[in-house]
């Protein structure tokens, strides 16, 4: 229960870390970059908005200014006589509507004539504009005011006469802020643009409805008045940050559910394999067990019967009962071999290991072996090595292995076959291999065969390869098998080389 719960609380941590966790990280960091490049995009247009117009502005203004420097250069000709310059403004008047009044000031502020009639008389003398374009001898720009006459926005352009540089009076022109608005309103698109003044006065907006906060902003100043620009551009977009960020989320908890599965998988897959383990040991464990208690216990009664079949077949020599005798040995002899056995799975490191040569000890059982291969005649050659091949082991047990792997390669092989016992050194090991060119296995059999009670023989007991792998791993060593079906098989033993002396 417990476990269980530990379990359970485990896998929704792991859910968090490897789901939700990153998705929400990943996909806040990706919408942070998408939306400052969004940033960017709109800070640059509204940079292009607000230098194309505030150039545009630039270029209006300096082209007014150079038709009122063209007008002054005319009256230049003659200022004093007041007539024909009244005549000369009144017809620049009616041409030009960017102009709401025009007005000719003597060098004392007096406005002597003017394109709209003066009810009483009007001195700009203390005007700041009208002091620099007296200073300066160049052309000034007043701050933006409603006129009088249009009830609008207007600027005075002071523009200096001068005469041998003398400044003979001040021709003053009202320019009608509607007329820029109307020329920059030609151009808008989304955009909305700002102009402001000086004093920080809006004195024209593209558009009525008030600036949104989530805009984007960027000003510039006017080079030839003391006018700034700004432009406005509304992103397309609304809360474009959640919009982002739950694209990439979703996209995200997609991926890293896939992810998640792949692992959870995995992990299944790892704890399956670990299970099944558990399980070969358990019944490795249990065969140890059964195997050291009862082993003995069935072996003294055996030999018993054993001797006591063999005087009844001496007593009863009729030939049917012969042969029931015969089965009877063989198959007690097979519950001694499988008795054998299990007493090797018992515990093969309690016995003392002593220093044997396994050229000696393959030398020892030869007969024996070679006989087995000549009574299935099957061709036997064995390799000796040069060198003595010492090992620490129970000479009965490595006996055992050998004649277990030997007893495989003959069962595998046809009559005809080969098979070759090969021994070597190879650095600090022994090397031992048992080739045969019989039936082979597959793979799937190749995973089976350490697993105790796998056989694929009628009388097999499935316990050969098992017991040769407890004993070669009990003095350290390895197995391993290479086999290929119809080709044969190749059982290889490492063993490690007693040192010298010991
Ligand atoms: N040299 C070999 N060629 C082909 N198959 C083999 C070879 N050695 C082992 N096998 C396969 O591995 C299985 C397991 O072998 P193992 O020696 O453990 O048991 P067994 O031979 O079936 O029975 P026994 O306990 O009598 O040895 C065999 O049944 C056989 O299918
Ligand atoms: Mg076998």
């Amino acid at each position: 229960m417990l476990n269980s719960m530990i379990k359970s609380k485990k896998n929704v941590l792991l859910y968090l870390m490897v789901t939700l966790l990153p998705a929400i990280v990943i996909s806040y960091s990706l919408s942070i970059e998408k939306i400052e490049k969004y940033d960017n995009t709109y800070m640059s247009t509204a940079q292009t908005y607000a230098n194309y117009h505030a150039n545009h502005i630039d270029g209006f203004i300096r082209e007014t200014v150079s038709r009122l420097d063209m007008l002054a250069t005319l009256i230049e000709i003659n200022p004093y006589d007041l007539s024909s310059v009244e005549e000369v403004l009144k017809r620049t008047h009616e041409k030009d509507v960017r102009f709401s009044g025009f007005y000719w000031a003597n060098p004392q502020g007096d406005l002597l004539i003017g394109t709209n009639e003066l009810t009483s008389p009007v001195n700009v003398f203390d005007r700041d504009y009208f002091q620099k374009a007296i200073k300066s001898g160049s052309y000034t720009i007043s701050p933006a005011h409603i006129g009088r006459v249009t009830g609008r926005f207007i600027v005075t352009i002071a523009t200096p006469v001068n005469k041998s540089s003398e400044v003979n009076g001040v021709l003053l022109a009202s320019l009608r802020i509607d007329k820029i608005e109307e020329f920059v309103l030609n151009q808008v698109e989304d955009e909305t643009i700002i102009v402001m003044d000086d004093t920080g006065q809006t004195i024209m907006q593209t558009h009525s409805s008030p600036i949104d906060e989530s805009s984007y902003h960027y000003s510039y100043d006017i080079e030839s008045v003391p006018w700034s620009i700004h432009a406005h551009v509304q992103p397309q977009e609304n809360n474009l940050f959640f919009q982002v960020f739950l694209t990439n989320f979703g996209l995200l908890l997609i991926l890293t559910h896939i992810l998640f599965l792949v692992i959870q998988y995995f992990l299944l897959k790892k704890q399956v394999k670990m299970e099944k383990k558990q399980n070969e040991l358990q019944k490795l464990e249990l065969v140890e067990n059964l195997a050291a208690s009862t082993a003995h216990e069935i072996r003294n009664p055996l030999t018993g019967i054993k001797g006591l079949i063999q005087l009844l077949s001496e007593k009863y020599t009729d030939q049917k009962d012969q042969l029931y005798f015969t089965i009877i040995q063989e198959e007690v002899k097979r519950i001694n071999s499988i008795v054998s056995e299990l007493l090797l799975l018992g515990k093969p490191t309690a016995h003392t290991l002593k220093k044997c040569c396994v050229n000696d000890i393959i030398k020892e059982i030869e007969p024996i072996i070679k006989s087995e291969a000549n009574f299935k005649s099957v061709h036997l050659c064995i390799h000796y090595s040069n060198e003595e091949l010492p090992i620490l082991c129970v000479k009965d047990h490595l006996k055992q292995v050998i004649l277990n792997l030997l007893k495989n390669a003959l069962e595998a092989v046809n009559s005809g076959g080969k098979v070759i016992i090969y021994l070597e050194q190879h650095q600090n090991e022994c090397i031992i291999k048992v080739i045969d060119n019989g039936i082979g296995m597959s793979q799937d059999v190749l995973k089976k065969v350490f697993n105790p009670f796998f056989t694929m023989k009628e009388t097999g007991t499935g316990l050969g390869l098992v017991v040769c792998k407890r004993i070669v791993e009990a003095y350290g060593g390895k197995i391993k098998i290479q086999s290929t079906v119809g080709q044969g098989t190749e059982v290889k033993l490492n063993i490690p080389l007693a040192i010298k002396d010991s």
